[in-house]
């Protein structure tokens, strides 16, 4: 047998200084755990909390050295505490990230919320919350990462958006994220024009239903809505956090070097019916 490698050497995150938001849980953590997989050790976890960053960040060291048997001196990750929505806070994240690190390769927009009321009792408080998270946070968390990565020779930038970009969900109603998600989608292809010629890509990710605290928290106050919403996915189920491994790799690494502006939904099919 050849001992050459079995992935597209394109694919690798080897290198490579990566930074997460809502990294301390969900689809965030999962993020950081795809690329130490696929040979990132410089990696930045971002999250509201500090001892939550950091517990994750000690997690994605361990499994680094244990689980794929890098020494422990190649491996820096390291957890910060961060608001998306405050610009400060985000440009403070990023000033210790360059002060740590020197450089920034690719950036995932994580940190997201959800909350489900007619749209007609929304209170504007929490609407407005939810924009400036979802929307403004990602805006910041993007804008940042370009001004660090464009006198570098440029990077990666994923948003993560959703599904509900594109669909209106049923029967939950949640209409201020289905618009947030949307002008993620949208900010993703106007900064993508922006920055191309600096060699700053960016590009969004949509999942459908996956499962995380931010599902669960929904199922839990509705058991019957899981079996509605796998009815509702072509593919009869809703997806775990690793069904988006190659995708987040495929965009962060030089696999997508020519891609920018673009979508990739992860959904189980739920967009095409
Ligand atoms: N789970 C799904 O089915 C699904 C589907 C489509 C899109 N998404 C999107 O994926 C992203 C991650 O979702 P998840 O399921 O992992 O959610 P989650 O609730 O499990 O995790 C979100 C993380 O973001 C952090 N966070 C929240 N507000 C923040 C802030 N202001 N600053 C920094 N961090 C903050 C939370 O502390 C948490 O760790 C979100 O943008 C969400 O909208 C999720």
């Amino acid at each position: 047998m050849s001992d050459r490698p079995i992935t597209l050497p394109t694919f690798s995150m080897q290198g490579k200084v990566c930074m997460v938001t809502g990294a301390a849980r969900g689809l965030g953590l999962e993020f950081c755990r795809a690329f130490i997989e696929s040979g990132c050790t410089s990696l930045i976890v971002l999250d509201l909390k500090e001892s939550e960053a950091k517990a994750a960040a000690d997690e994605l060291s361990a499994l680094a050295i244990e689980h794929f048997g890098y020494e422990a001196k190649e491996v820096k990750v390291i957890g910060i505490a961060c608001d998306v929505s405050s610009e400060p806070s985000v440009k403070l994240a990023y000033a210790t990230i360059m002060e740590t690190f020197g450089r920034i390769d690719a950036v995932v927009a994580s940190a997201g919320i959800v909350e489900n009321y007619s749209a007609l009792d929304y209170p504007a408080d929490r609407a407005k919350l939810l924009f400036d998270i979802n929307v403004h946070g990602v805006f910041y968390t993007a804008r940042e990462a370009a001004r660090n990565m464009i006198p570098n020779g440029g990077g990666s930038i994923i948003l993560i958006s959703s599904m509900s970009a594109n669909i209106v969900n049923i029967p939950q109603l949640q209409t201020p994220y289905n618009a947030s998600k949307a002008a993620v989608k949208h900010l993703a292809s106007s900064l993508a024009v922006e920055w191309a010629k600096d060699n700053v890509r960016v590009n969004s990710l949509s999942p459908g239903y996956m499962m995380t605290k931010l599902t669960k928290t929904i199922l839990d106050k509705d058991p019957e809505l899981k079996s509605t919403w796998e009815r509702l996915t072509p593919m009869g189920r809703m997806g775990n956090p690793e069904d988006l491994d190659g995708a987040i790799v495929f965009l962060a690494s030089d696999a997508s070097k020519f891609m920018t502006g673009s979508e990739i939904r992860v959904d189980g099919g739920y967009c095409v019916l």
